[in-house]
């Protein structure tokens, strides 16, 4: 196993279970030191004690700036610096958009979309003083296309690509890279269809979440040094019909 995150800080965000999870267990595996920022603090605990002293968890509520706030002072304090940023943490909720209400649509766009945006801006000053970086925000095949009840959901992935291209141009000069993953449909407790086999992928099942994990990795990793601004589609190649 190469060790490409030797001497790195992460903060991965709902790192507590599914992708996330993998995200950071991947990462602590490559050498990775990792803060786990999730709202599940026992998942979270449990998986940050598994994995020893390069894993440490906190408290985040992505919609929260002073949640951030700690997050990423616990980096720092923890392990020195922080280099990698992955915005994994989202809700979904399967709803028509006449029975939506504004109360559900703002909640999610404000997970989805809002936890991005803080986390990007209080990262950034801790990556420039390191020289540079890379964020990796994970949107979703609806973010490139939608189905029927993902109208919030939907809204948010699209919009955390444009919101990933901005935070490129912008950020390009301090050498810290911006891009996103859109994986297809995962095996993890967000998916409605959880293990069935009949998921509706191009390759005719769901992703176990280490495979669209590995894709992140990658783009966090130097090995992406030059991808920026872009979407990386992991989803069996549902999108070819
Ligand atoms: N499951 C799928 O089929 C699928 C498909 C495409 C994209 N995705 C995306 O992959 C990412 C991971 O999803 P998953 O399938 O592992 O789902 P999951 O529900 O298993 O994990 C999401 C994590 O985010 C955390 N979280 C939720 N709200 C939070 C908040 N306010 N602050 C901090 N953490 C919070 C949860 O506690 C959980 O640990 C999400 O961005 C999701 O949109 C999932």
């Amino acid at each position: 196993m190469p060790h490409r995150f030797e001497g790195k800080v992460a903060i991965v965000t709902g790192g507590a279970r599914g992708q996330g999870e993998r995200i950071v267990r991947t990462l602590a595996r490559e050498g990775c030191s990792v803060v786990i920022g999730d709202v599940l603090d026992d998942l979270a605990k449990t998986v940050a004690d598994d994995l020893g002293d390069s894993v440490v968890h906190t408290h985040l509520d992505v919609t929260s700036p002073e949640d951030w706030a700690v997050t990423v002072a616990l980096a720092t304090s923890a392990f020195g610096g922080l280099d990698v940023l992955v915005n994994n943490a989202a809700i979904y909720r399967k709803q028509l958009l006449e029975d939506e209400t504004v109360a559900d649509l703002d909640k999610v766009l404000a997970v989805n979309l809002r936890g991005p945006f803080l986390g990007i801006q209080s990262v950034a000053p801790a990556m420039r003083a390191r020289g540079g970086g890379s964020i990796v925000n994970v949107s979703s095949l609806a973010g490139t296309t939608s189905y029927a009840g993902h109208g919030s959901y939907s809204m948010s992935k699209w919009a955390l690509r444009g919101l990933t291209r901005t935070a490129a141009i912008e950020l390009e000069p301090s050498k810290i890279r911006v891009n996103a993953v859109l994986p297809g449909n995962l095996r993890t407790d967000m998916s409605p269809t959880t293990g069935s086999p009949e998921a509706p992928t191009g390759l005719k099942r769901q992703a176990d979440p280490q495979e669209t994990a590995n894709v992140v990795v990658f783009l966090a990793s130097d090995d992406a040094s030059f991808v920026n601004g872009t979407d990386i589609v992991a989803d069996g190649g549902s999108l070819l019909g």
